[in-house]
């Protein structure tokens, strides 16, 4: 099965009321684990790669090549989406989307609303020619994703989310409410009023950033209110960096990366098993 186009998966989770896994990726392992997971639990799912992740992959083209090639090879039988996770520019979505991704999403919620709408607005004129879907954002995700800057979330505001959502006919929509990337400081504090409007007035599937450290009540809660896109990072990297840092201090004298390689990667591929049973998206991989 070719890579699909994330609209394809997202508006039946929605309609279904179930999540689908965004697992941001890094390397062989991650996609490895995310592939593996999404086959064994027969589920669609969407690998997210930052720009950062597109560096160290060693450009734009190489995680979709990846993608392809292990899908051929595990035979996989599952939709699964290579989504640009923050796209920070126009420019670097359409090389997302000429690498051959198959939904980008442009992140211009630091700029005032216009400017976040014209952006947005050329990224889905240029995304329709190819089938691709288109994921922006309102107000802004707090936290930091592994760099000492910590900022606090800004609440998205429903009609700048409705005027947005008109006025470009973006795919889908991440308002900010709430949830930092990374490690929460403190306990959460989600705006699931604010959620349910947006949800309602939109009419779009959202996207909730920020899902690791929220408890299986918060994620219920956010797809039962018209979520049906989780991002999952930083509860990934725990999980893998845990399993090889146990491995590497019970055995000093281990030095073959492909053993604590391929035990990091069975551990990560255990997490993602159970993002997936949480968010409901397991057996719902019908093409
Ligand atoms: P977490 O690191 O909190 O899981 O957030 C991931 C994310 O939202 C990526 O866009």
């Amino acid at each position: 099965m070719a890579l699909v186009s994330l609209s394809k998966i997202l508006t039946k989770a929605l309609n279904g009321r179930y999540g689908i896994g965004h697992f941001d990726v890094h390397n062989l392992e991650w996609m490895q684990a995310v592939l593996n997971a999404a086959k064994e639990e027969r589920s669609p799912v969407i690998l997210g790669v930052t720009e950062d992740a597109v560096s160290y992959f060693g450009g734009f083209s190489v995680p979709v090549k990846l993608a392809e090639a292990l899908i051929k090879e595990m035979k996989l039988g599952v939709p699964v989406v290579v989504h640009l996770d923050h796209g920070s520019s126009v420019e670097n979505c359409i090389k997302a989307i000429d690498a051959g991704f198959t939904s980008v999403m442009i992140d211009a919620s630091h700029h005032p609303l216009d400017e976040n709408i014209r952006q947005t607005k050329e990224v889905v004129t240029y995304a329709r020619k190819y089938g691709v879907t288109v994921e922006a954002e309102v107000g802004s995700v707090g936290g930091s994703e592994g760099s000492d800057k910590v900022t606090d979330p800004v609440y998205a505001d429903p009609i700048e989310c409705i005027d947005l959502v008109k006025r470009t006919q973006v795919d889908c929509l991440a308002p900010a409410l709430g949830s930092v990337h990374g490690i929460y400081r403190g306990a959460p504090k989600l705006d699931f009023e604010g959620m349910k409007e947006i949800s309602q007035l939109t009419k779009v599937p959202l996207v909730l950033h920020g899902s690791s450290g929220l408890s299986a009540d918060h994620i219920k809660r956010t797809i039962a209110l018209g979520t049906a896109k989780i991002n999952v990072n930083a509860d990934n990297h725990l999980s893998f960096s845990k399993a090889v840092r146990n491995c590497l201090e019970n055995d000093k004298g281990l030095y073959d990366a492909s053993v604590y390689g391929s035990l990091g990667r069975e551990q990560l591929k255990e997490t993602i098993r159970i993002k997936m049973r949480l968010f409901g998206s397991v057996g719902k991989a019908i093409e």
